[in-house]
Parts: structure tokens; sequence; C-alpha cells
């Protein structure tokens, strides 16, 4: 295996992920961020999120893996990782700045000798390999250095909560790329993972029906569309299997058995078919909202996507209208949310369904508390807005309660003792938002069960 010298550059999700990965199986990393706290902590060996197995590998691997500022910058790197944030404007289009600014940087920053080979990590719209190409080489220019550069689109598909099983074990690796010799250095830096050759960690076994994954080579405008695609497809599939529970519903159907009698036909699939308050996270909404927004440069029209967005917005509705129907006046009422982070996993809350549901459950006068086992720290911080109570434990968010609805579904929430939890509620309400308790034993125990679909 060829040793790299390898820069990322954003220490978030997807950066600390690929950079403690890329370590591990044997490169050298040198990861960069304009946030010294978040440098600060990471010097200090303290992993700033919420990432399954990033913190215990980060202590493992101090000698091939370190973090500073810009000034920090190598010049001896062989591939620049550029995995920075790419939020979405108020228009739906994808705000690229911090990718210009990245590009700016390493324009100002490279010399012309054995320039580096750079990746598009981020989610990035349709030509912003080329975008990035041009905005190095235009300061690279106004440095009398009049050399090609070279950049590659190497879309991630990692998910929160599992980001380091889904870098060890992919499912494929796309290389969009117009030169021979970038797809080469990235096949190169990516072998151990094609081929499978590390020794998993401890906590990441390999999967015993895991196969290799496909390294596939595009053209980078490809490899941009695939990933906009990709993430549009599952939030659709989420979308269609909502939408087919609100049908449920109504003639009287179990949405969990449908799910399963459609998702065992293999050109269907049973993954992403878990209906329930809908997609959140910090990238379904924003690249589903980016890909029409691209699709709107154009003049056309993508109706599949819009709709997506749409029932996914209804189905936080959907929540409150639960509540609504179950305690009829919601104005008084106590209402304790199970879980805030988007998914199990992680303490992000970006577009968390729990924050729509909160802030219109507190718009209609309802009280709100709320109980997660690692996102309250984070909502604290990043919501202030939001007039509501943190409870320090289960029963002390029953305690008093109305109703409870499971936002997330964390583990430890499954079998939670549901019968005592009802004697200190008020009123025995409880809305599954994810569809994942004992519908029975919570009927037997005098609960109000209402799932979704069901
Ligand atoms: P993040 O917000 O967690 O991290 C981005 C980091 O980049 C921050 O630490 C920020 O300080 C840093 N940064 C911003 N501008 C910088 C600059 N000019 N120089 C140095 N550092 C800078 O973001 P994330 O969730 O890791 O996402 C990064 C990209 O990857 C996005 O485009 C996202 O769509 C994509 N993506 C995310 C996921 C995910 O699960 N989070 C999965 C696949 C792809
Ligand atoms: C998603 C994609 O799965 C990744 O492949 C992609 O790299 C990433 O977005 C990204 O581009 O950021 P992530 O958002 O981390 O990953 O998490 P998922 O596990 O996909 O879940 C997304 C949302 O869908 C969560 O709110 C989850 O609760 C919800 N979901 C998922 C459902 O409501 N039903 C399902 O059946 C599956």
């Amino acid at each position: 295996m060829k040793i790299l010298q390898i820069t990322v550059i954003g220490c978030g999700y997807v950066g600390l992920t690929t950079s403690v990965a890329l370590a591990y199986i044997g490169h050298r990393v040198h990861c960069i961020d304009q946030n010294q706290e978040r440098v600060q902590a990471l010097q200090n060996g303290i992993v700033p999120m919420h990432e399954m197995g990033v913190a215990e590998l980060l202590g493992q691997l101090r000698d091939r893996i370190s973090f500073g500022r810009w000034d920090s910058f190598n010049l001896t790197t062989e591939v620049i990782i550029i995995a920075v944030g790419t939020p979405r404007k108020d228009n739906g289009e994808a705000d690229t700045s911090y990718v210009e600014a990245v590009a700016r940087e390493l324009g100002q920053r490279l010399s012309g000798d054995g320039l580096p080979i750079i990746v598009n990590k981020s989610t990035v719209p349709i030509g912003s390999a080329r975008r990035v190409e041009s905005v190095v080489s235009y300061y690279l220019k106004s440095r009398g250095i009049n050399i090609p550069v070279t950049v590659a689109s190497n879309p991630e598909f990692l998910r929160e909560g599992v980001a380091l099983y889904d870098t060890f074990y992919p499912d494929r690796i796309v290389v969009g790329a117009n030169q021979g010799e970038a797809i080469n250095i990235l096949r190169e830096m990516y072998a151990p993972i094609l081929e499978q050759t590390f020794i998993p960690p401890e906590f990441l076994p390999r999967p015993d029906s895991y196969n290799l994954p496909a390294f596939i080579t595009t053209t980078p405008t490809s490899a941009e569309l695939i990933k906009y695609a990709a993430n549009t497809f599952l939030a659709m599939k989420i979308s269609y299997i909502n939408e087919i529970a609100g049908l449920a519903e109504r003639v009287g159907a179990d949405i969990l058995e449908v799910a399963r009698g459609i998702g065992l036909d293999k050109r269907i699939g049973v993954q992403y078919l878990n209906a329930g308050i809908g997609w959140g996270g910090s990238c379904f909404g924003k690249d589903v909202q980016a890909l029409i927004h691209t699709a709107g440069q154009y003049d056309y029209d993508m109706p599949l996507s819009s709709a997506t967005i749409q029932v996914n917005l209804r189905q936080r509705e959907e929540i409150i209208r639960k509540l609504q129907s179950a305690l009829k006046v919601l104005r008084g009422s106590t209402v304790g949310l199970l879980g805030l982070s988007f998914k199990p996993g992680t303490d992000d809350l970006r577009d968390a369904p729990s924050i729509t549901v909160a802030k219109r459950l507190i718009e209609m006068g309802a009280h709100v508390k709320a109980y997660d086992p690692v996102a309250m720290e984070n909502c604290r911080k990043s919501h202030p807005e939001l007039d509501m109570l943190y409870a320090n434990s289960a029963e002390e968010l029953a305690h008093g309660s109305d109703a409870l609805v499971l936002v997330t579904e964390w583990k430890e929430f499954l079998s939670l003792p549901y019968n005592q939890l009802g004697k200190l509620m008020r009123q025995k309400v409880i809305v599954d938002g994810r569809n994942v308790l004992d519908r029975q034993l919570l009927t037997e125990a005098g609960f109000n069960y209402i799932g979704v679909g069901r």
C-alpha cells in the first residue's frame, strides 16, 4: 500500500470521519478547520460531536493524524479533500461560499511544485469541480504560477450515527474526474477499503455478508449528480411510504405489514421504508431543494422531488393532528418529547423533526418537555428560542405529561418501563412517531397508543 500525505479541509461529521478512517488504513492525515475552538478540542483529543467510534480511533491514531488552522497548511500534501459545509440558502440553492473560500485559500497557498490532487467531498452543485479548478487556477496565475490544476469529485454517502461503519464498508466509491492521474491516486488512497485489506477496528467487525465495494469512475458532472440523485431517491422512498401510511390509516391497513410486503420484492428493498414522523437531518432537505434549484436553472420541473418535501412537511404536522385528536385541546396540555436528535446515534439537530414539533406545540399554547440521551446540550445551545423544559430522565419527562411523543428511536426508549411511566402521567397518551414501540404492551398498560399508518 502506498502511504499518502492527505490534507482534509473541514473537521465536521464528514471531514473528521474521513480523516480518522484514512489514518486508520495507514495514511498520514492533517485536518484543517477555520474554527479555532474545534481545532483546539481536537488537538486535545476531544471530538466535538457524538459519532460512534470516532473518539476511540482518534485516541489510537495520534501519530498519524494532526489538526490545525490554515496557517498549518502543508505544501507537501499529495491529496487535498474538501469537506466543508454546503448549507441551504433561503432560495433552496446550495451555499457554496465555504467551498469557494477554500478554493481561494488553496490558490493563494499552493506552490507550483508537485501540485496535489484536489477532491470535492462536500456535496456540491453541478459544475463545482470545474469551478474549484478555475478559482484555484485564477489565484495561482495571479501569483505567476501557470500549471494545470486537477479537481476530482468524490461524493460522500456516509450516514451520521454509523459514519465510520459506512466509511470502512461502503457499497461503492464514486470518483468523477477527467484526468486518469486523479483516478489512480484516489484508487490508491482507497485501496485498503476497496480490497478490504485493513484489520477492522474491534468495535466495527467486517459484516459476514459484505461484498467488496465497486469503484465507479465517472465524469465530474455525473458524480455530482449521483450524490443529489441518491439522497433525493432515499428521501422520496421515505416520503412514499409515509404517503401510503396516511392511506393505510384511513383504510384500516397496517403500514408495517404493507412495507414488509412490498419491501421483500428485491426490486423495491426493505430499507428506507420505515414510516413515521418523516426524515430530517442536515442533508436530505437541503439536497432535494438544491436539486430542484439546479433543475430550475434549466427551466425544468421536478414534481416528484417537490412532492417529496411536501409530504415530509405534512408528516410533521400529522403528529400535531394526532395529538390534537387524542387530547382535544392542546393549549395548556403538557407534551413530553422522547428524543430530539434527527435520528439515533447522533446529537445533530439540523432539520430535526423534534424542533418543528416543539415549535408548533409551543405556538399552540402547549407546555413542551423533552428528554434525549445525548442531544439536550446541543439543543439548549442551538435553540435558545425554544421555551421548553429539559427532563433528566424518561420518568421526569412522563411526570405530569398528558402525552408522550416518541420522536427519535433511541434503543433505550424501546425498553422503558412504560407501565410505571404511565402512572406518572396526567393522561396516558403516546404517539409513536417511529412505529417502534410494542403496541400491545402499551395498550395493556392502559395507554392510548397512536402509531403512524397503523
Ligand atoms: P459540518 O458543518 O459538520 O462541518 C464543516 C466544517 O467545515 C466545520 O467544522 C467548519 O468550521 C469547517 N469550515 C467551513 N469553512 C471552512 C474553511 N474555509 N476552511 C476550513 N474549514 C472550514 O459539515 P458536514 O456535516 O461534515 O458536511 C460537510 C459536507 O459533506 C456538506 O457538503 C454535506 O452536505 C456533505 N455530507 C454530509 C454528510 C453528513 O452525514 N453530515 C454525509 C455526506 C455528505
Ligand atoms: C443520509 C444518507 O443516508 C447518506 O447516504 C448521505 O450520505 C447523508 O444523508 C448525507 O448526504 O448527509 P443521514 O441523513 O445521516 O444520511 O441519515 P439517514 O440514516 O439516511 O436518515 C435520514 C433521516 O431519514 C432520519 O431522520 C431518519 O430518521 C429518517 N428515516 C430513515 C426514516 O424516516 N425512515 C427510514 O426508513 C429511514
